[in-house]
Formats: structure tokens, sequence, C-alpha cells
């Protein structure tokens, strides 16, 4: 089924590249032609915000491997959530003379700063998974994130008896603009219901820099409440681990249906043994190894083309963006395990159940 909707997206893609293709050329200085004997190879800098959560290390790791296989050398620095840390890690970059930077910003308002310092110095960025707001950016990578959103809600929604109950909402990092797209996607579905009196939200909180513990606080804020609730609309797998390690001390993993996203080995082992109902599956592998080929590009001057555009509240970006995929119990041999991304045993293995 991934195998079929991969091929099916990466159609369209292609379909509206060449339809609503935009042509990107370096806004910055020309850069000198670099081929040929005793010429360097282009070097691109990655700012990464943090490598916290395990999908992180995959898009790095992924990056590299095709940016190496092109021939570019590749220089990464990790914030570790910090955003004063992660603007000097792109100064540094800027500093070592990179050809292209590409960036995940932990502050997508704040890092507006270090896309300013890039322009300056005439190299061109890339906001990689997260968008950079107010300023001008060359390329936004990443997936529909509006679409996870509404994913995330519809499974939810239709898991309930009667498309009717009680919700717990624990939203993203209220600094990553994701988090917002994600809570954009999940109230287009939620809002008529909820107006209805289908659904109420008993208890709902922005996750702090995305941390599980404080996911936990939201979790057990709700629990504090004492409202009964049938659900928790949680918005990645790290706050999805927070508020089920919560309902396991109050005696309720299992008996409510949690979300997530990212399709962490943590998370799919939960899936397959009930604590979590379904996560969403985001082929890094696909964005990350898209993301070196632009970057490269770009670091040599070439033109690249988008299949769309987003607005980042000062221009619209042109964006490559990817579609995602619902993994629960009954597709997870059909999804990140047809797709490469996890064997067998890393889930049923490691979850007891094979
Ligand atoms: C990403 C998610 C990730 C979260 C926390 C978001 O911007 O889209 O995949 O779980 O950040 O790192």
């Amino acid at each position: 089924m991934l195998k079929n909707s991969a091929a099916i997206l990466a159609v369209v893609s292609l379909v509206l590249s060449i339809l609503i293709g935009v042509a990107l050329s370096r806004r910055g200085a020309a850069p000198a032609a670099r081929s040929g004997p005793g010429v360097r190879e282009p070097v691109i800098g990655l700012s990464m915000d943090t490598l916290k959560e395990a999908r992180w290390q995959r898009d790095r790791d992924y990056f590299l491997e095709r940016a190496q296989e092109l021939g570019a050398r590749v220089r990464v620095q990790s914030a570790n959530s910090d955003d004063t840390r992660q603007i000097q890690d792109v100064k540094a970059l800027l500093a070592s003379k990179v050809d292209a930077l590409v960036i995940v910003p932990h502050n997508g308002a704040a890092m507006a700063a270090g896309v300013r310092e890039a322009k300056l110095a005439g190299v061109p960025v890339i906001a990689y998974d997260r968008l950079i707001t107010d300023c001008d950016l060359d390329l936004y990578l990443s997936f529909d994130n509006v679409r996870v959103g509404e994913l995330q809600a519809r499974y939810l929604v239709e898991h309930l008896p009667g498309g009717r109950g009680r919700i717990v909402r624990i939203y993203g990092a209220p600094t990553d603009h994701n988090a917002v797209l994600f809570k954009q996607g999940q109230d287009i579905v939620l809002e008529p219901l909820i107006s209805r009196g289908d659904i109420t939200v008993v208890h709902e909180d922005w996750a702090v820099d995305w941390d599980s513990s404080n996911a936990k606080k939201i979790m057990n804020a709700a629990l504090t409440k004492g409202a009964a609730f049938d659900a928790v609309l949680a918005s990645n797998d790290g706050t999805a681990g927070g508020a089920i390690q919560a309902l396991k001390e109050a005696n309720l993993a299992g008996k409510v249906a949690v979300t997530g996203q990212d399709a962490e080995a943590v998370a799919c082992q939960r899936i397959v043994n009930g604590t979590q109902a379904m996560t969403i599956y985001k082929p890094i592998r696909r964005l990350a190894t898209r993301a070196a080929e632009l970057a490269f590009d770009m670091a040599l001057g070439r033109p690249v083309v988008a299949n769309g555009v987003v607005s980042n509240g000062m221009e619209a970006v042109p964006a490559v963006l990817l579609d995602v995929v619902v993994v629960d119990k009954d597709n997870m041999r059909e999804t990140v395990i047809a797709d490469g991304y996890y064997t067998r045993d890393d889930i049923y293995g490691a979850a007891g159940k094979e």
C-alpha cells in the first residue's frame, strides 16, 4: 500500500513540478563554477535544532549519506533546542564558508536572523522540515504538515464510538511552526464536531520544546481535573510517550486511544502492544535525500525545481512537500516494515510479540 501511495505521490509530484514548477536560482552572489581538477567540492552546512528524537538522527545520517555520494562535504551542528546557540552555529558555518545552508530551526521566527546573515554572505538557505518565517528564504522542504494534523484527528474521531467523545489535546512546541500547522490540520477536522457537541476538549496545552516530560505534566494536569476522557490527541510520538507514561501511572494505559507522529520504534512497539493507537510515518529517507540533492545543486548555483509554494509571512517560499502515511497495528507490516524503515524484529521482537 505504501509502495503504491509512494508511487502515486512520485507521479503527482512530477506532474506538479512540471505544471507549477518554480525555477529557483540562487538569489545571492553568483557562485563560481566548481568542476574540473583543483576545484574544491561544495560544502553544505547543516544546522539542526536537536538530535533528541530518533528521527533527527536518521535525517542527519540520510542527508550525509546522499550528500557524500554526490561529492559534497557536510558540516553538521546541533543546537540542543537553544536559539542563541543555533544562531551561533549558523554564524560559524557561514564563517567557515559553506556554499549552501540547510537549517532545521528550533524557533522558526528567531531563525529569521540566521537567514538574514546567510543572505548577507550570499549563501542560499533551505528550511528543512520546519519553516522559517518572515525572511527571504530560498526553499522549504517538508511534509504536508497540515495533513499530518488532519490524519491524526480523523483517526481519533473514527475510533471513538459513534464518532463522539471527550478528548485531551497535547500540542507541540509553541516555537515550532510545524506544531501550529499540526494543530491547524487537527482543527479542520475537530472544529465542526466541537461546535456540534460531538467532541468535547476537556484539557489542552502546548508541550514546550516537544519535551515528553512536559507532555506528561499536561496529561497529569488533565487527570488531576478529574474529568473523564476517551482519547488523547498527542501531536508526536515523544509527547504520546509522556502522556502514556502518565496514563500508565493512573492505570489507564491502553484504555484510551493516543495518537502520535514520527513512527519512532518505541511508538511502533507501543502500537503493537496496544498502549498507543497510531502514528504517522513520514518517509525521512526521501526527505533527507531530496534535501541533500537540492542543497548540492544550490551550492553549485544550479536552478532547482519546487512543487509548490508556502507563505512564510513575508513571501511565497518555493516548497517541496512530501506526503505521509497513517500507521496502526493493522498496517505496520505494509508501511514502515515494507518500506525498510524497520525490520519486523525491531518492532515485534522488541515488543515481545514474536
Ligand atoms: C517535526 C516532528 C517532530 C517534532 C519534534 C516537528 O517539527 O515535524 O516530526 O516530532 O518537530 O522534534
